[in-house]
């Protein structure tokens, strides 16, 4: 069944409770990277220009202690989602209280409000102690932020694997709930590959650690057609095959030994690299490729190769949906950035034939986007652990407890 979207409701003259994954990241209060302020505009803008009130709400960052309450202050995102809309946002720094509750009955059609980050409900200041009210659904909590509004509109995918008082608390209080439109496409692309692929079906996997995809791996080898392997997890591999990783980033014995078992149960859909960019020392100097079977013991590998590049390119071929999570290789570092941009190449090359491509969040989003791909994808995930839960095939609390159409 589909789910219930914004467009779906009739929002004219009610409170709409937004609620958005505007943890971004920031420097000194400044933010680095604004993806996901952006991602959520469509939805706030339908909402206002259709006649109702905003009222927009996120966590910011994790809340432990009062130091963390200073650290995580989410208005200078109000500010940023001001300047991004173009439209007055009224910020109100707290969570709860009379201040809140007089600015949300205050609201006029086509108006925001945001308040403070959701998870200074996670600590309470005046018991210097963390209570986790926010994070653990509260329910006291949840019936409060649903009594603000009139229906709730859920938009943040990236904390849609965790059950929280701002999402399922809220929804099991209000009259209705709707799906946003970007948790809308996040279904649509991320829930189309896990429900009903269109084969051929590519994964491709990289990043640091077996050990941290162990799900995403086994949920991939059972539903797609390949699984290329690549980043410094591809040494785990390597080395339960025998083969000499050198002074490569590899994870202790018994992560080589799922990955081993990890290769039998594939029966052959798990592809290796066959070869890869070392280099002496991890520092941003020039490499040299070298085939998986000639490392010697100080040989570090830091990129996919040349050869592994055509490999990949030769299996992608004629792919009709691809997912990506985790780099190929160290991207930041110039030198060891061109498997990564190869495969951003072969997935921009196939988006053109007509595939699906899909990037999950964290570190290849961020690649993509850094690298100039964010357009030639058919979607990046904005949702990291949310997108690696989502693709094993769970079923996400922040996406069940949205209606049926
Ligand atoms: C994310 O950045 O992955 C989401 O916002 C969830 O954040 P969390 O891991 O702190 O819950």
């Amino acid at each position: 069944m589909a789910k219930k979207i914004v467009s779906d409701l009739n929002v004219k003259g009610k409170k709409v409770l937004i609620r958005v994954d505007f943890n971004v990241p920031m420097k000194n209060g400044v933010i680095t990277d604004d993806t996901r302020v952006k991602a959520a505009l469509p939805t706030i803008k339908y909402v206002i220009d259709n006649g109702g009130k905003a009222i927009v709400f996120s966590h910011l960052g994790r809340v432990k202690s009062a130091e963390d309450i200073a650290k995580n202050d989410i208005a200078p995102v109000a500010k940023r989602l001001e300047e991004l809309i173009g439209k007055p946002v009224k910020f109100i720094n707290a969570t709860k209280g009379a201040e809140l509750e007089a600015a949300a009955k205050a609201l006029k059609d086509g108006e925001i409000l945001m308040f403070q980050n959701t998870r200074y409900e996670d600590f309470d200041v005046a018991a210097n102690k963390e209570t986790k009210k926010e994070s653990k659904n509260d329910a006291e909590l949840g019936k409060y932020w649903a009594s603000l509004g009139d229906v709730f509109v859920n938009d943040a995918f990236g904390t849609a694997h965790r059950a929280a008082a701002s999402n399922v608390g809220i929804a099991s209080n209000v009259s209705e709930t709707a799906a946003g439109f970007l948790l809308e496409k996040e279904i649509n692309f991320i829930g189309g590959a896990v429900d009903n692929p269109k084969r051929p079906y590519v994964a491709i996997l990289g990043g640091s650690k077996v050990s941290d995809k162990i799900g995403v791996i086994e949920a991939l080898i059972a539903k797609a057609d390949k699984v290329l392997v690549g980043g410094a997890m591809m040494f785990t591999f390597l080395k339960a095959q025998g083969y000499n990783v050198g002074a490569s980033r590899c994870e202790e014995q018994e992560f080589v030994d799922l990955a081993k078992n990890l290769l039998a149960k594939a029966n052959g859909k798990i592809i290796l690299p066959v070869d890869a960019v070392v280099n002496k020392a991890f520092e941003d100097t020039k490499g040299t490729a070298k085939d998986v079977n000639a490392f010697a013991s100080d040989d570090m590998g830091l990129d996919i190769g040349p050869k592994t590049l055509e490999l990949f390119a030769k299996e992608l071929n004629g792919a009709k949906t691809v997912v990506w999570n985790g780099p190929m290789g160290v991207f930041e570092m110039k030198n060891y950035a061109a498997g990564t941009v190869g495969v951003c190449d072969l997935l921009a090359k196939l988006t053109k034939e007509g595939a699906a491509t899909i990037i999950g969040g964290g570190d290849s989003a961020a690649a993509a986007e850094q690298l100039g791909y964010a357009s030639k994808v058919s979607h990046i995930s904005t949702g990291g652990g949310a997108s690696l839960e989502y693709l094993e095939g769970k079923e996400l609390p922040g996406i069940a407890c949205v209606d049926e159409k």
